[in-house]
């Protein structure tokens, strides 16, 4: 049997075990998935290797020193600097960011985005940035603090903070901060996101599962709008495809989907 996990801290309430062992299920794929809660992030190659595992997902906050520790990165992973996807291969951790792909996935129910603002400059708004950087996506990004700006300056982004911000028209407005997870605060001050919605198309909140005061305010301004469950889910479906490595199907995703809502 070929056994998964997921790394992270806090990782009790992370659904991806039931998400992807609804995929393993659904393929018949001897393998079970579980979770492990990780202190120190320095630690992810040798408990890896000490769980004999096939693959693994790692979250928050260890995405980073996950991609520190990989033998080999693949992909965009390399520029965006984290990965959420372990693979053993021939005695060798190798490392991906399923995170930019799995977003870019959950964008194409929308018409063409040539130009983004991205609201928040965390580790997700990275692997965004460098998703639209390669599909050629103009790109936007106002964060809270103006410290966190330097890696999508150098990445060729507008870059602002608050008290410089000045608003363009733009296809897709993206929240990728934390507010409205576990708050009611807007990600930016309220004039400031009234603005960008009143230029804008479509929204996408990375925070899942409900609708967040983003997104109530794309609503009441009719932009089509989304919230990040399509981000979990199509993360996992391509993690599934190179732990498996199988081609998912519409049937597998839809299992994935039942399992990450059970
Ligand atoms: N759907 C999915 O699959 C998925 C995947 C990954 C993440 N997410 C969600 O994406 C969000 C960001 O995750 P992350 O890992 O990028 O976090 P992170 O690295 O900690 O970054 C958090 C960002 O949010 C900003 N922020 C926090 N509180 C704010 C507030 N009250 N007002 C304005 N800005 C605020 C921070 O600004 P400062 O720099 O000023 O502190 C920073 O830019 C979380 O809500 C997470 O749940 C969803």
């Amino acid at each position: 049997m070929d056994n998964f996990t997921i790394f992270g801290n806090p990782v009790e309430h992370s659904k991806s075990p039931q998400m992807q062992n609804a995929g393993l299920k659904s393929i018949n794929y001897n393998g079970f998935y579980d979770k492990t809660h990780l202190e120190d992030g320095t630690k992810i190659k040798e408990v890896f290797l000490q769980k004999n595992l096939k693959g693994a997902n790692i979250t928050v906050p260890h995405k980073e020193d996950a991609f520190k520790n990989a033998d080999e990165v693949k992909g965009l992973a390399s520029k965006i600097g984290a990965v959420n996807t372990y693979i053993k291969q021939d005695n060798k951790i190798i490392a991906y960011n399923t995170d930019a792909p799995g977003f870019m996935k959950a964008l194409e129910e929308f018409g063409e985005v040539k130009k983004a603002i991205i609201l928040g400059a965390g580790g997700t708004a990275k692997a965004i940035a460098v998703a639209f950087n390669e599909a050629n996506i103009e790109t936007t990004v106002i964060n809270r603090s103006k410290n966190r700006l330097e890696y999508f300056e150098k990445l060729g982004c507008k870059t602002s903070s608050w008290n410089n911000f000045s608003c363009e028209t733009y296809d897709l407005v993206v929240n990728s901060t934390s507010a409205g997870l576990k708050d009611d605060n807007y990600p930016t001050p309220l004039e400031i996101l009234e603005d960008i919605l009143s230029n804008s198309k479509y929204a996408f909140d990375c925070i899942y599962g409900k609708l967040t005061p983003f997104l109530q305010k794309a609503k009441e301004y009719n932009l089509s709008y989304k919230d990040g469950e399509d981000m979990l889910l199509y993360q996992g479906v391509i993690a599934f495809e190179l732990f498996t490595n199988t081609k998912a199907t519409k049937e597998l995703i839809e299992a994935m989907r039942e399992g990450l809502n059970a």
